[in-house]
């Protein structure tokens, strides 16, 4: 007794043609241009041997323009589960050799399967997108077919991490899917991602412009915020995955995989004391501090193109893993604008979503002065920070460097918007204001009064400095848990890391709060 050798042979016959997707010459021409296939991505994706394919013998249903009769095999998209560095994650790809990826409603249907699997076992989710959208023949069932995935995306969000590889075109509504995910990756030279194409926009406004200007990786990363990295091919996207999943819990009802080292190191690094500049004047190399405050200097930059005043990322120190939100003076000075407080407030939700302590790092003259800024809406904006912190349960770890003046600094946690500690080197300056701006407000008549207005100015502006520019003043009144030197930074963030990591803490039950997005 033993299987028939025709069944066998059938199942071999299907599986190869499945494999072979739209054809050897389509896949050849895909090759000479660099280009890997869905199963070629996926393959670099997991460990060796590890895919399970699921939904193989799949094949549309639509009987519309020439459609009857053909084949589209795995219906244009690969789904499956497998191990990525010993964890189970879920993952898509289309195949691009198959009409083009185009989702059909049996296409949708594996994506969605895909999806209620990732969320009823708690593991990520990474798609890789290349296609060219709604498949065109199957109409409103290709619709429906984006809507029962967008529902599951939204599901998903803050369950499970969700992440989307842009490998090729990522044309219209389709676009909305990476859109709905947690990090968005574009691969360099191959892939765009638009709503409208450069012909729509014309046709429809007048306006002229290139796929470059609209859709690239650059103006996606760098203009829009829509993306988050850009990886020079397809095998450097691989990568990114494979590292942001290195600081992610596989879903929000776990840790993050922090690996604490046994012993603190509670030694000082003189170096970061070297690193505060003499003058008040010149910003400080916050990245440098960064680099310094991690372990080995590893840290994920998040949205490095967009909003370089404010830096974003993953690290781990002593072992845990934080999610670090730092002012960059070397950029408007590190002033909160629009697009910074976007940047930073969609972060702190993500990390409060899936229990990663925010360690925030403060040098911030305030919000951009500016007529756009205001017309923008930078209140509405500036407002998702401070929603995004207060509304934040994960341990909160903020250290003053320099500024933290106004507003601004209650955008960036100090202790009333919920810090659970708030560390203040001897350079920091908690005010209102800064000492000028302050003085020519306050003292408007004193100055115009004396008979040497510069003189009197200055010495008003000392005496203001003198006063708010160092963090006493509020340590004095409880607001400040420690004035540490620079040095001292990393060994203290450490202790004070560990010390929160059981904190457990409850809000008021609601359906969820009305963020001002
Ligand atoms: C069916 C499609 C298709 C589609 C491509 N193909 N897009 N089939 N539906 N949406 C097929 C082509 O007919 C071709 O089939 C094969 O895929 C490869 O396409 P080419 O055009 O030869 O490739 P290329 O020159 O590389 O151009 C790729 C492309 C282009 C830029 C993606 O195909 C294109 O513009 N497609 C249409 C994109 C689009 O408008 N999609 C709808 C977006 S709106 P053969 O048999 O010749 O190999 C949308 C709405 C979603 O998606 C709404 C959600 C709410």
């Amino acid at each position: 007794m033993a299987i028939q050798k025709a069944l066998i042979e059938q199942l071999e016959t299907k599986r190869a043609a499945a494999r072979i997707g739209g054809g050897a010459d389509k896949h050849e021409a895909r090759r000479k241009k660099g280009l890997m296939s869905a199963r070629e991505r996926l393959a670099a994706f997991f460990q060796e041997g590890t895919f399970q394919e699921w939904g193989m013998h799949a094949d549309h249903d639509c009987h519309n323009f020439g459609m009857e009769g053909k084949s589209v095999p795995c219906d244009g998209v690969v789904t499956g589960v497998g191990l990525v560095d010993g964890r189970t994650c879920a993952a898509y790809a289309h195949d691009f050799t198959i009409n083009g990826g185009s989702l059909g409603r049996i296409h949708a249907l594996k994506i969605s399967n895909l999806l209620d699997y990732a969320l009823k076992t708690g593991i990520p989710v990474f798609g890789f997108n290349d296609s060219g959208g709604a498949r065109i023949q199957e109409g409103d069932d290709a619709l429906a077919g984006y809507g029962s995935v967008f529902f599951r995306n939204v599901q998903a969000s803050g369950v499970v991490p969700q992440v989307a590889v842009i490998a090729g075109p990522c044309a219209g509504g389709a676009a909305y899917s990476p859109a709905l995910m947690d990090f968005i990756i574009m691969v360099k030279g191959t892939s765009n991602m638009f709503i409208c194409g450069p012909e729509v926009i014309q046709a429809v406004t007048g306006q002229k412009c290139t796929m470059d200007e609209i859709g690239s990786p650059m103006a996606n990363a760098s203009v829009s915020g829509n993306i988050h990295f850009i990886a020079d091919n397809d095998a450097h996207a691989i990568e990114i995955c494979k590292k942001l999943l290195s600081f992610l819990p596989s879903n929000n009802v776990m840790d993050p995989p922090h690996h604490p080292v046994p012993h603190i190191d509670l030694s000082t690094d003189p170096e970061m004391d070297a690193l505060v500049p003499d003058d008040s004047k010149t910003p400080l190399d916050m990245p440098k501090v960064i680099s310094r405050l991690v372990d080995n200097g590893d840290f994920l930059e998040i949205q490095a193109l967009f909003a370089k005043n404010m830096v974003v990322g993953f690290g781990r120190i002593q072992g845990v893993v934080v999610g670090i939100i730092a002012n960059n003076p070397l950029v408007k000075a590190g002033c909160l604008d629009i697009d910074s407080s976007d940047k930073a407030a969609r972060f702190i939700r993500f990390c409060n979503a899936f229990n990663v302590p925010i360690v925030t790092l403060v040098d911030v003259p305030g919000f951009m002065p500016g007529v756009q800024q205001e017309r923008g809406g930078i209140i509405r904006h500036g407002a998702k920070m401070l929603f995004a912190y207060a509304a934040a349960t994960v341990p909160k770890i903020t250290v003053i460097l320099r500024k933290a003046y106004g507003g601004a600094f209650l955008a960036m946690c100090n202790r009333e918007m919920g810090a659970d500690m708030v560390y203040a080197w001897p350079t920091g300056e908690i005010a209102v204001m800064g000492a000028e701006g302050a003085t020519k407000i306050l003292f408007k008549r004193e100055i115009l009064a004396d008979k040497d207005p510069k003189a009197k100015e200055a010495e008003l502006v000392a005496e203001y400095r003198e006063k708010f520019c160092t963090p006493y003043e509020a340590a004095k009144k409880g607001m400040i848990t420690d004035v540490i030197l620079p040095s001292e930074t990393r060994s203290v963030v450490s202790l004070a890391l560990r010390s929160t990591l059981t904190k457990r803490e409850t809000r008021p039950a609601k359906k969820h709060g009305t963020m001002p997005l």
